[in-house]
């Protein structure tokens, strides 16, 4: 086992990926240590957003890596198996668990977990690996600026045990984070193109002012998806440069 190997919880931090990079910054750390927080003072997000969650509720992670293997050009393939990890737990609960790109995890149309992945490149590697994980548990009600947030109780019924979640969970990542280091990349490539939210499906985007129709054909290894459009065309984008446009009175 290497993800949980150390787990380290604290009540209550600001972030922990940023508590994980203050680690870093003090000397060596385990690989795989976990450093879990019960509360989130200034927890982040995607895209410079704030990532709130009620004390106690949910699960607030870090997990510090060193995936030695992975060349900087490929290091989306570090989200497309960590993704497989949070998506392989929640479809244990769950039906229609999908990884909406770049890696957010969706109960049908909703979104029940994010991860943050922040690397640290020194010349041509990766010399650690920060990879946050907020997944929505026990949580039932949401700020009113959230498109579309779920949790395992909503879609349960029933309340869940974090530590047994977290127990699960963790070892799911294990899983993916050794198949990453030993196994076969084509096939977590694979995976994460069967799982992709929409993949293959007729839907719209927005790229700055512009909105078009297209379908998701790709994603790459360096974290690029392809869309093409209705008239054939394939365009890249890069994680900030598109998105879905939500459909007015659906619930994203
Ligand atoms: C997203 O925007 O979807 C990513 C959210 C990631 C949130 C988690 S919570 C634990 C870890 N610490 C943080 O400050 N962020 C990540």
């Amino acid at each position: 086992m290497i993800i949980g190997s150390n787990l380290i919880f604290r009540e209550n931090v600001a972030s922990t990926n940023t508590e994980a990079s203050l680690m870093l910054n003090q000397g060596e750390v385990a690989e795989g240590t976990v450093i879990q927080a019960g509360f989130q003072s200034a927890g982040r997000g995607q895209k410079g957003n704030r990532w709130e969650s009620v004390k106690g509720k949910n699960l607030l992670l870090s997990i510090i890596l060193y995936p030695w293997s992975v060349k900087p050009e490929e290091q989306f393939i570090i989200n497309m198996a960590l993704s497989l990890g949070v998506c392989d737990f929640t479809g244990k609960m769950t039906q229609g668990s999908s990884i909406k790109w770049p890696n957010d995890i969706y109960v049908k149309d909703d979104k029940i977990a994010g991860i943050l992945i922040e690397n640290s490149i020194m010349a041509d590697r990766i010399e650690s690996t920060i990879a946050g994980i907020g997944l929505n548990i026990n949580q039932e009600e949401f700020p009113g600026n959230l498109r579309n947030p779920v949790s395992m109780k909503m879609i349960t019924g029933r309340e869940h045990d974090l530590q047994q979640c977290l127990t699960v969970l963790l070892s799911a990542l294990d899983k993916r984070y050794r198949q990453l280091l030993y196994g076969d990349r084509e096939e977590i490539h694979d995976e994460y193109r069967s799982r992709l939210y929409r993949f293959n499906e007729l839907s719209a985007f927005r790229s700055g002012e512009k909105v078009f129709e297209g379908t998701i054909t790709d994603v790459s290894v360096s974290g690029f998806i392809t869309i093409r459009d209705k008239q054939q065309h394939e365009h890249r984008f890069s994680f900030k440069e598109v998105d879905f446009v939500t459909s007015p009175g659906s619930s994203r």
